[in-house]
């Protein structure tokens, strides 16, 4: 299996519209359409001044031209008390209904982990639901026991996550107890 790294600060129209439909076929929302989430994934990362290492890309498996897996490795800088720690903020991670259990979500969150392992981030953190949990566990991720906030939010003390469970990985390591606050909306 070969994962394809597709760099967010210059992502070409056809790659945007090929990681768009997927994305509108496994999460449908209202008013969310292959046009708009294109168009959010052709212009979020465009003008990213982060550090060169850190840059936002997305990992994509092809089967037969079409984009059958996908996820979302991006840097996000989280505040807690006294320091700034820029995270590995995974998400968006999916795979067709009719390619799992065949291991490239494994492959895709293990190439993203990959960026931890290497040292390019000091941890990952992603929201997911119960039933997925296991799956992150199985790569030595943990449930994180924090409060988030997001301080630029209207309301910066609500949850700005949606999914019920926020994980974060390696589970050794001096992962912060206290509150954190997410500095921009849940991802
Ligand atoms: C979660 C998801 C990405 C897994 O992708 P996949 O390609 O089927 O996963 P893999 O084939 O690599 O499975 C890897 C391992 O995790 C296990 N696993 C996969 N999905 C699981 C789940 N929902 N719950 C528990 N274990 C799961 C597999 O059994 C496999 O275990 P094994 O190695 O012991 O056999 C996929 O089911 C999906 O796209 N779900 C819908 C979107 C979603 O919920 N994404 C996660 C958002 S954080």
């Amino acid at each position: 299996m070969q994962i394809e790294t597709i760099d967010r600060r210059t992502i070409q129209e056809s790659d945007a519209r090929a990681i768009a439909e997927l994305l509108v076929s496994i999460w449908p929302k209202p008013g969310r359409t292959v046009e708009t989430r294109t168009e959010e994934l052709l212009n979020y990362w465009r003008d990213y001044k982060g550090a060169e290492a850190q840059f936002p890309r997305s990992f994509v498996v092809r089967e037969n031209g079409r984009l059958v897996a996908h996820a979302d490795a991006s840097p996000r800088t989280i505040k807690v008390p006294g320091h700034d720690l820029t995270v590995l903020a995974l998400a968006r991670v999916c795979t067709t209904p009719e390619t799992r259990g065949q291991g490239l979500g494994q492959a895709l969150v293990k190439k993203a982990f990959d960026l931890v392992d290497n040292g390019t981030y000091p941890f990952a953190l992603f929201q997911t639901k119960e039933t997925v949990r296991p799956f992150y566990e199985k790569f030595g991720a943990a449930v994180a026991p924090n409060r988030f906030y997001n301080a630029q939010a209207e309301d910066p003390e609500a949850d700005p996550f949606w999914d019920p469970v926020i994980m974060y990985y390696p589970n050794r390591g001096n992962w912060p107890a206290a509150d954190v606050d997410i500095n921009g909306p849940g991802w």
